[in-house]
């Protein structure tokens, strides 16, 4: 081996000692990238703001895509004019490299074309934007539903005889009629929540103190999923909600079933389950003609920011939409309904020796008092007129 040889091997092995680190690098944060992606995704299945359904929706979508498109178009024209100025004007072997190109610093032309052209985009955009913000924000002529995000779920109240108190208190599934423009009065309980359901409108922060107004609506019937996206918490993550969207007729009987106060099951362990419902979860919830006031002194209907449970089995989900309350074949989800019962931190992360979120009952109720609770959860209406498909 000449010293040459040497030499060339010596620069060889360096060059690749250097660069294989960074092509490493380069490798695994790819990697990173495509699981984050896969992550978002996964956890985000069901909520899709690329397929818009309602009316203020499709105006939202319409703004976005016609920003994106004229985004991409600006971004195709550098990437194709950096190539080209990269190739026509690149260094060749024979130029002198002190022999510097035409200078156009102060380019009248130039500098007045690449200022001008994006003040008109971005006017444009402007112009077309702030008109949506004002007509999004505005109070429709529709029935108005109360929606209140607390930790870690929201409450949504009916009105029905328009006298200033409410007639029908749920949670998790906002029921709403197709074809109507249903306005929203957002509030919060507690932190700022956000209220989000992608298929039917944008998003609007739920602040403590203040009344959001918002508008809703859904030519079709259906399901469509939200979540809270406004950091609130341990379990903000857990903070779902769905919107059911039914026929004009679905909703009145839907309507006529909720008016409906609840009674004393008759059947022994339902019974059973009733009676402990009244030792151990009346403090906090509420069910309307049988445990009508919660024991934290709160009137009638609503509770201390418990989900009212009066008919529960008429929605299709649990402990802010985190738990499905039917199984795919239709019947009732006793599994999850059970294990919520028993130790519901264990099932959602909550702080609940500060109110925020159910407490434990792991060392308190015993196996047949559980069943006995879950059968008599069970008798409290149903099931819901659509099923999530
Ligand atoms: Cu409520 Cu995040």
């Amino acid at each position: 081996m000449t010293a040459t040889d040497t030499k060339l091997t010596e620069v060889t092995t360096n060059s690749m000692a250097t660069h294989r680190p960074i092509l490493h690098r380069a490798v695994r944060l790819s990697g990173l990238f495509v699981l984050i992606t896969a992550l978002t995704s996964c956890a985000t299945g069901r909520i899709d703001p690329t397929d818009p359904i309602g009316e203020n929706a499709k105006q939202i979508d319409g703004l976005m895509r016609l920003s994106g498109y004229l985004a991409a178009a600006v971004g195709v024209f550098v990437a194709i004019a950096v190539a080209v100025v990269i190739v026509k004007f690149r260094a060749r072997p024979d130029d002198d490299p002190n022999d510097l190109p035409e200078q156009i610093h102060g380019n009248k032309k130039a500098e007045l074309t690449w200022t001008i052209i994006p003040v008109i985009l971005l006017v444009f955009l402007t112009v077309i934007t702030i008109p949506a913000v004002f007509d999004l924000s505005g109070k429709g002529d529709g029935r108005t539903i109360k929606v209140e995000g607390q930790q870690w779920w929201w409450q949504f109240s009916y009105d029905i005889d328009e006298d200033g108190t409410p007639d029908i208190v749920t949670a998790n599934d906002l029921v709403i009629p197709v074809g109507e423009e249903i306005n929203l009065e957002i509030l919060s309980n507690d932190v700022i929540h956000s209220f989000w359901i992608p298929q039917l409108n944008g998003k609007k922060d739920a602040v403590p103190g203040r009344v959001h107004h918002w508008r809703i609506s859904s030519p079709v019937p259906g399901i469509f999923y939200g979540e809270c996206t406004e950091f609130c918490g341990l379990s903000h993550a857990n903070m779902q909600m769905r919107a059911v969207a039914l026929e004009q007729d679905d909703y009145d009987a839907w309507v006529e079933e909720q008016m409906k106060a609840s009674s004393v099951p008759t059947a022994a362990s339902a019974k059973r389950g009733y009676d402990l419902f009244g030792q151990h979860c009346v403090s906090c919830h509420v069910v309307n003609g049988v445990y009508e006031a919660a024991a934290n002194g709160n009137a009638n209907l609503t509770s201390g920011y418990a989900p009212n449970l009066t008919h529960l089995m008429t929605r299709t989900s649990f402990a802010g939409s985190v738990f499905e309350l039917y199984n795919d074949d239709g019947s009732v989800n006793i599994a999850d309904l059970r294990e919520w019962v028993r130790n519901a931190p264990d099932r959602k992360p909550a702080r609940s020796d500060n109110r925020q979120g159910m407490v434990s009952f792991a060392e308190v109720l015993n196996e047949t008092d559980l069943d006995d609770i879950v059968t008599y959860l069970s008798t409290l209406g149903g099931p819901p007129p659509l099923m999530p498909s």
